[in-house]
């Protein structure tokens, strides 16, 4: 058999960039996508040396633009849905550009890469589509509201397309990552007003969490690489990771990410366990 071909994107920086590197030390052939290979000259330099090749994808393009570079490539295997950046801003404020470029970025480009992918992975009846979410999908923080919002509807589609695809053999593996060191917070700060714009009444606790965020940048527990790593294991069955594959259609990165989902779902538990009564009093007689 030949060697597997992936799809990744968003390659520039990163845990696309990383990730691309690893698949291509593995022997696998990549397919990378980056918004402007001038800007990503040197991403684009690493990906070409190590073996891959690199197309110019930008996530808010037309459906018919992604798809015919999408299907333009052919067999793909394993397509990862890696691009993606956050707004962080009070709900109240992020005017009608930024929330669609945000759900264009995140949800939209996503799923039209995705809808181009499915037809050759049907033909072929093997296929993993990769869903690059966030744990703010699962546990959102106050300033998130869009980026939240943006992931866990990219992981809501895919909870219901999984169960569509699964007759075709087609895998699907939504990935939770925790803070991780990349350009994520600088891209952030780039997308986000300025937090001491933020106004007074909103700036507990909206603009204690856009500083928060801040200051983290650098000092990010997760390490890019371990996590391409486990990334790279689930889908392929191998290694450490590799007793998750087909059996968690989550993989959480990061035990930040794991303790925060872990509150937020015994919280949700605990809310069911007040209302049982309530729920089951609004039936007919
Ligand atoms: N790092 C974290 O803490 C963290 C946590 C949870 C989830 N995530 C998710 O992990 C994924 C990778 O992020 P990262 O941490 O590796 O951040 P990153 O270093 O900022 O990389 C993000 C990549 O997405 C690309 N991108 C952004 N907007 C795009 C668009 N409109 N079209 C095409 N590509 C676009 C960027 O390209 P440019 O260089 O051209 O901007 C860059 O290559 C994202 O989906 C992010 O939401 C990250
Ligand atoms: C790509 O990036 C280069 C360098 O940053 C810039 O000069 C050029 O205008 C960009 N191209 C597009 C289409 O945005
Ligand atoms: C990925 O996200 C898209 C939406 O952007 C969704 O339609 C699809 O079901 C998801 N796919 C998988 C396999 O997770
Ligand atoms: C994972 O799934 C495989 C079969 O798909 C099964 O043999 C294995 O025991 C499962 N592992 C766990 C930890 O559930």
């Amino acid at each position: 058999m030949s060697a597997p071909v992936w799809l990744i994107t968003g390659t520039s920086n990163g845990l696309g960039l990383v990730l691309a590197l690893r698949v291509l030390r593995a022997g696998h052939r990549v397919v990378a996508s980056v918004r402007n290979k001038t800007k990503a000259a040197a991403a684009v330099q690493q990906i070409e040396q190590a073996g891959g090749s690199v197309i110019e994808m930008d996530m808010t393009e037309s459906q018919a633009s992604i798809s015919s570079k999408v299907q333009a490539i052919g067999r793909i295997d394993y397509l990862v849905n890696n691009a993606g950046y956050s707004i962080l801003a009070p709900c109240e404020t992020i005017t009608e550009k930024d929330a669609t470029l945000q759900l264009a970025t995140n949800f939209f480009g996503p799923l039209y890469t995705l809808q181009a992918a499915l037809p050759a992975m049907r033909a072929q009846r093997s296929g993993t589509i990769v869903n690059v979410s966030s744990v703010a999908a699962q546990d959102p923080l106050p300033a998130c509201s869009l980026y939240s919002a943006s992931k866990a509807a990219l992981e809501a589609a895919s909870e219901s397309l999984a169960k569509e695809v699964a007759p075709h053999n087609i895998r699907v593996l939504i990935v939770e990552p925790g803070n991780f060191r990349t350009n994520f917070v600088s891209a952030l700060a780039q997308a986000s007003p300025d937090p001491t714009t933020v106004p007074p009444h909103y700036d507990d606790p909206v603009g204690n969490v856009i500083r928060k965020f801040l200051t983290v940048h650098g000092k990010q527990m997760g390490d890019p690489e371990k996590g391409a790593d486990r990334i790279f294991e689930a889908c392929t069955g191998t290694g450490m990771a590799g007793h998750l594959t087909g059996n968690v259609s989550r993989l959480v990165l990061g035990s930040d990410a794991h303790t925060r989902m872990k509150k937020s779902s015994e919280k949700f538990v605990h809310e069911l366990s007040l209302q049982e009564e309530t729920a089951a009093s609004t039936a007919f007689e």
